[in-house]
Formats: structure tokens, sequence, C-alpha cells
């Protein structure tokens, strides 16, 4: 089988294997570009880059082979999280550690030693969203279109079985319920963060319904696409106006905020992800003791590594332009 392997020298000869699920998600190509920065910056370590177009026997071939290879620590965007037991009992007979990232394995299957976690809170950014949502309602009570006291909204999921798109849809509604709003599910399917595939849903709901004031979407690539769609329907326009939210903060996405078509975004901090993700990995490839000396964030209970979340709206969005 043909393995897809870029490698990144840098200054020593250890080697971080980093494999990336896919390499055409928008937010993880930010991820990756961070992590072969701080690679080429530190110096400390080299990278193996792979790709794993979405397949998890492709990943774990990649994997085995990076190790193959002299990968001494294993930097890992698993493609299905329900695999990373197996990945890392694997990994273990290697004594090879790991540092899962930005998709979260199920504490609770996986082996006690071996592994770390780096990523963010799902279910902040979930509220961060609805707060959003909330606060626009406040501002615009005549935004409840039907002036029923309810909100009828759409949601735009990730994959599903991701932390993301479960904490991020559960929290976003619930922020707003705790904010004294009633919310009714107009409809709701999974875009696997994609833009084209969003914006196909948000057609096709636009086409059966006519209630939505609000569009939920649980990250930016699906909120542009809901966007597309919006603007094909005619939407943006002679004030006709509906609440679009999603997650990471892309360049795109704070164009859309510019040009006031999407409402708000969360800063998913690709920067700190993956500089937190190559140190961590490279530390443990040396074989080093992790301290505040050597590592620039915080391990809370043995193992994870969180990154904030932070609001971005039209008043702070120059604050996150690249
Ligand atoms: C991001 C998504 C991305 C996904 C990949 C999420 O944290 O918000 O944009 O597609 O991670 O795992």
């Amino acid at each position: 089988m043909f393995l897809s392997i870029s490698t990144v020298f840098a200054g020593s000869d250890i080697i971080v294997g980093v494999h990336i699920y896919r390499f055409d998600d928008t937010f993880m190509a930010g991820v990756r570009d961070i992590i072969k920065s701080n690679a080429d910056g530190l110096g400390d370590c080299k990278i193996i880059v792979t790709d794993g177009k979405g397949s998890q026997p492709t990943q774990n071939d990649l994997i085995i082979n990076s190790v193959k290879n002299g990968a001494k620590a294993q930097a890992i965007n698993i493609v299905d999280v329900t695999a990373a037991p197996i990945v890392l009992q694997k990994l273990q007979k290697l004594g090879v550690p790991a540092v899962f990232f930005n998709r979260e394995p199920d504490s609770a299957d996986m082996p006690d030693e071996g592994w770390f976690y780096v990523g963010a809170m799902a279910e902040e950014s979930g509220r961060l969203c609805g707060g959003m949502i909330a606060d626009y309602f406040e501002k615009n009570p005549t935004s409840d279109l039907n002036r029923d006291g309810i909100i009828q909204y759409v949601l735009l999921m990730g994959e599903r079985g991701h932390q993301d798109t479960i904490y991020r849809s559960e929290y976003s509604v619930r922020a707003l319920q705790e904010r004294g709003y009633r919310m009714e599910l107009v409809a709701a399917e999974t875009a696997n963060w994609q833009r084209v595939q969003a914006q196909e849903k948000m057609s096709s709901w636009l086409n059966s319904y006519s209630n939505i004031e609000a569009v939920i979407c649980n990250n930016d690539d699906m909120a542009l696409g809901a966007i597309d769609a919006l603007k094909a329907a005619g939407y943006f326009t002679e004030g006709r106006y509906i609440p679009v939210v999603g997650v990471d903060a892309t360049a795109p996405a704070i164009e859309a905020l510019k040009e006031g078509t999407l409402l708000g975004t969360v800063l998913n901090d690709a920067k700190n992800i993956g500089k937190a993700t190559f140190q961590l990995s490279c530390l443990l490839a040396k074989g080093e003791e992790i301290n505040q000396n050597n590592f620039d964030y915080t391990i809370s209970n043995g193992r994870y590594v969180w990154i904030p979340y932070k609001k971005v709206t039209k008043d702070n969005y120059m604050d996150f332009e690249r």
C-alpha cells in the first residue's frame, strides 16, 4: 500500500509521528501548520506527518510505519475515537507513548498509562455559541419572527460520536434555555464539519420550513455553508437576516463576521493546541520528565491539557485576524 508520509526535518534526530485524521479538514490544516512551524522553529524533534484520509485502517498503518521509521512518540488526531484503546495498546507493546489531540478518546476505555490529551472543552464552546444567540435575541426581540416567544432553530452538526458534536449541540441550546429562552428544534442533521454538505442541508431546510429563526453550527465551515444557502435564498439583503453561529474562528469565518453575515464564532485555538501537542510529544520522544520549566501548559488529572476557547464577534474580531 502507498503510504503518504511527508517528513519535515528539524535540528535533531529524535522523531515524532504526527497523524492527522484528514488533511482536507480546514481546522486541522491550521493545527498541522502550527505543529510544523513549531518543529521548524524549536528544532528539538523532527516530525513525520501523515494523512489518515478519514480511514482508521489507513491511519493504523501510518502509525506503525512511523514507529518503524524511528518515531519515539506519537501525536495522534485519531480518525475513529473508539479505535484509540487498541491503537494505544499496540503502541504500549512497542514502548511508544501517545498524545491524542482534538479528537478525544473516552478515558473509561483507555489504559491508565502511556497517553495524554490536548484539546478544548467542547461544553464551553457550546455555551459560548448559545450565549451569542441569546445576546442577539435580547437586543433584537423582533427576530422572533412569528412572535410566539420560542426560538425555532436548526442545528448543523459535526461528525457523529465526536465530543465537539455532542457537547456543542447540547450546551448551545442549554445556554439559551438557561437565559430563559424556549427552544424548538426545527431540524438537525450532521454535515460532517463540511461546508458543501451544510449548504445542501440548509438549502433543503429553507425550502421545507418558513419558520427558521436561528442557525446553530458545530463549526465555521458548516456555518459558512449555511450562509451560502441563506445568501442564495436572498438573505442578508434588504434587512432579511437570520443569526448564524459557528466555532473555530477560521480566516474565512472572520471575513464573514466582517461582512455581517456570521453573527459569531468561538476561537478554537489552533495555535496553542498545535504548540502544546508538539511540545508534549517532543518531550515524550526525548524521554524527558515534563515540568514547568520545559512545558508551557498545565496538565490536569495527570494527562489533560485544556486550551481555552474565546468568544469572537464583530466587536472583537480584529484581535483574531491572521
Ligand atoms: C473543529 C472542526 C474540525 C474537527 C476535527 C473540531 O474541534 O471545530 O472544525 O472539523 O475538530 O476533528
